[in-house]
């Protein structure tokens, strides 16, 4: 085949050996050029580099030496015998990200997501609670009062001392230093019954609990779990396609002789028997001894999730369902979002010996490891006693706000109000009889720079009048006003109608 070729800034097409440019590459680039300008077509033949070479009076290494360098790139292929051709798929177009020229197409492209996918795509996105003027969110810590500087300087002193953080860990289970730390606090503050190497590090509770469900639960097989409760929890047995089983829960919380009566037998039971959430109620004695029982009996794993256990007000922190007795049937979970920040993202389950290995699999094949630096930092955190000083700092910090909105509420909305929960934990519960739908109510206190939440999404079945308040990052003074204004919001409109 033909294939002129002129050389550079020589429209005459004659050879002009003493350019920039070499010769070679010259060839290169204007061979490249056309066959990105579709001059030259995919699959199209080439000139024998002898031909090539003696039409442009050159040599034929200074071809050679082009069509390698355009060989080696994509741009060409040889075929044996049959010559040199321009490649079928050429790189450029794979590479190259252009703009899009029109908007996307408003036809969704047909995937097929697994029965997880269908699931997980059919629930309503993850709401994040909105800032307010007087803010009674629930689930978040008082950030501002976090020894922040502190933390800082235990990064610096962790990222200089070493650059082991920098590597794979070789333990999935986590940071053995941290597993020693954690199994020593849980012992002594929340009479856990565990040693280091029971502990596993994970990715907050909402890892762990997804961790335990993927390895007990089959889809279709059944979780008992507490009505109203955590949502969080909710999703991920939804997800996995389990059969929920709702127990209700009173104010000693899950009712166990409701538990009982199940049938199929729940595998997994999941509760929070220090703080029920949302409910604030604490799992009674008798009810934990006959919960546990009944689970050793019926070959069931009880998922312990002690999110909040570390504040109560009016007495000692409560101990732990999993240590009450010894090898009772618990994965107990905690996690380290509210004693310090969320965005840590650091929690823990703990696991029966038996079965620490296969939670090592199941952590490496999800996401390997949590950050070993995060690790190393939270380890002198805990071990130099700042953890320990921190929580009583804050406990008395929440103390006088909680004791500061229970008094808020009773002034402002008498015998109408009804209380739930505030003998620990972050949040209480507000139920208040009002001929007002829940998201009325939310809108009033809304229009006066108040944000509260309705029980109503923890509850599987419909429930009105029950609000969810934090009172973590809202101070004393903050409190009064917000919850007088958001008072004088609901009975307005009922007096001037
Ligand atoms: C019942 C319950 N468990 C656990 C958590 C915390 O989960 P995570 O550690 O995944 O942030 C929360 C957060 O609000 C909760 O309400």
């Amino acid at each position: 085949m033909e294939l002129s070729l002129s050389l550079e800034g020589d429209p005459s097409g004659s050879l002009q050996s003493n350019r920039s440019t070499p010769l070679h590459r010259q060839i290169y680039n204007q061979i490249r050029d056309r066959i990105l300008s579709g001059q030259l077509e995919p699959k199209q033949r080439l000139p024998a580099s002898r031909a090539l070479a003696q039409s442009l009076q050159i040599s034929r290494a200074t071809v050679t030496l082009s069509y390698d360098q355009l060989l080696s790139e994509g741009y060409l292929e040889t075929r044996p015998g049959a010559g040199t051709f321009v490649a079928a798929q050429l790189p450029e177009t794979l590479l190259q990200v252009s703009a899009p020229t029109q908007p996307a197409s408003p036809t969704p492209l047909p995937l097929n997501l697994s029965r997880y996918g269908q699931s997980i795509a059919q629930t309503s996105p993850w709401k994040t609670q909105p800032a307010a003027q007087y803010n009674f969110r629930y689930g978040h810590p008082a950030l501002a009062q976090f020894p922040l500087r502190l933390w800082k300087k235990l990064v610096n002193q962790e990222m200089a001392a070493s650059s082991h953080w920098m590597d794979y860990v070789t333990d999935p289970l986590g940071y053995e230093p941290l597993r020693v730390a954690i199994a020593s606090y849980l012992t002594r503050s929340r009479a856990v019954n565990c040693q280091p190497s029971q502990i596993v590090i994970t990715h907050g509770t909402q890892q762990a609990i997804q961790l335990v469900t993927q390895l007990f639960i089959d889809p279709g097989e059944s979780i008992a779990l507490e009505n109203p409760g955590y949502l969080g929890a909710q999703r991920i047995f939804r997800s996995r396609g389990a059969k929920l089983q709702p127990v209700p829960v009173d104010d000693q919380g899950i009712r166990v002789e409701a538990l009982t009566q199940l049938t199929p037998t729940p595998k997994l039971v999941y509760v929070t028997p220090s703080h029920q959430f949302p409910t604030g109620a604490l799992l009674s004695l008798p009810r934990r001894l006959q919960l546990l029982d009944w689970a050793q009996q019926h070959n069931c794993l009880i998922i312990e999730d002690d999110y909040d256990g570390e504040y109560r007000y009016s007495s000692r922190p409560i101990p732990a369902l999993q240590g009450l007795k010894a090898n009772a049937p618990v994965l107990y979970v905690g996690t380290l979002a509210k004693v310090m920040f969320p965005g840590l993202h650091l929690g823990y389950v703990v696991v029966p010996t038996n079965l620490v290995q296969t939670f090592a699999q199941a952590r490496w094949l999800s996401d390997r490891h949590c950050s070993l630096l995060d690790q190393a930092v939270l380890t002198r955190f805990i071990t130099e006693g700042h953890l320990e000083r921190h929580l009583r700092r804050m406990r008395l910090c929440y103390d006088s706000r909680r004791q500061a909105l229970v008094t808020a509420l009773k002034t402002s909305f008498g015998d109408t109000v009804e209380i739930l929960g505030d003998s620990a934990g972050l949040h209480l519960v507000a139920c208040l009889q009002l001929p007002l739908t829940d998201a009325e109510i939310i809108h009033r206190a809304s229009q006066v720079g108040v944000y509260i939440s309705s029980l109503q999404v923890h509850n599987l079945q419909p429930c009105q009048g029950a609000f969810i308040l934090g009172y973590t990052e809202i101070d004393e003074a903050q409190i009064q006003t917000g919850i007088q204004r958001w008072a004088t919001a609901l009975q307005n409109p009922l007096q001037n109608p």
